[in-house]
């Protein structure tokens, strides 16, 4: 059995849990993670037989039964995971359809998975529904985005019009807009059902005076693109409060549309 502290998926994973801390987008236990793994990847590192403890999840999720993941523990501080990422991180694998996850490995300290965990997995099935390639979701609490949710309009169109004329690069990396939820108490299935419903038209949704969730196809790619809407929040609240002068027309917005082969969620621009 080779060391599962060398896997790459565990390798990417610490890397992005500091980077994100680096980020300021995690502070203390702010965040958390879901990565998807694949068993045989899973089997080259752990015996898949040896269930350490299984925690109940509070929840039904009969598409993800037997699914493995690497999941961040719930308390536990990014800033701390490359230090001991067998008590920060834990890899689970559900069953009872969702119900049971079964500890093959980590949260070594008696802990568990995040107390966001039904909003994971329930984005988990919303997203693998639109692209069987998903494999993460990332959440946390960026300032600028946060910012944005007090001061900016929460409708979703507005909102995310007001992203993509922040920088030019925005309706290119993020098409299809920005969802957004307005506050609701976390942790809970409900926030977990609502999460879920809004990832069924986006990879990111906003959570008003929270954070935000990310979905992707890797680390990387969901990480991205919480990075570039935090830019334009970022640049949104430098000139919030200035006189706007120039702007990012739908007219240019159209001209990226054709440049890069995209295409803007329906009805959020003029034709
Ligand atoms: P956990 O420590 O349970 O992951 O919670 C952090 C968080 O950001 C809650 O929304
Ligand atoms: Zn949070």
């Amino acid at each position: 059995m080779k060391d599962i502290l060398t896997a790459p998926f565990m390798v990417e994973m610490i890397r992005t849990a500091t980077n994100m801390y680096a980020h300021g987008w995690d502070e203390r236990n702010g965040g958390n993670i879901s990565l998807m793994l694949e068993e045989s990847g899973v089997s080259e590192y752990l015996d898949t037989q040896n269930v350490l403890r299984k925690i109940p999840t509070g929840f039904t999720a009969p598409e993800l039964d037997g699914k493995y993941f690497l999941v961040t523990g719930t308390g536990k501080y990014f800033k701390n995971v490359q230090y001991a990422p067998d008590v920060n991180l834990g890899v689970v694998r559900l069953t009872e359809q969702g119900r049971q996850a079964e500890l093959l490995w980590g949260y070594t300290d008696g802990g568990q998975f995040t107390s966001e965990f039904p909003a994971h997995m329930m984005s988990h099935v919303a997203r693998l529904k639109v692209d069987p390639k998903n494999r993460v979701v990332m959440h946390c609490h960026p300032a600028n985005l946060l910012a944005m949710t007090y001061v900016h309009d929460l409708d979703e169109k507005k909102f995310t019009r007001t992203l993509w004329q922040m920088c030019t690069e925005c309706i290119v990396v993020f098409p299809e807009g920005v969802n957004v939820l307005p506050w609701m108490l976390c942790g809970t299935n409900e926030i977990g059902e609502a999460t879920a419903e809004k990832m069924r038209t986006a990879r990111l949704v906003v959570w008003s005076q929270h954070g935000i969730y990310g979905a992707g196809k890797d680390l990387d790619e969901t990480f991205g693109l919480i990075e570039t809407a935090e830019k334009a929040a970022e640049i949104y609240m430098k000139i919030a409060h200035l006189p706007l002068v120039n702007t990012i027309t739908d007219e240019q917005m159209h001209r990226l549309e054709k440049r890069f082969g995209i295409k803007a969620r329906e009805g959020y621009l003029e034709e």
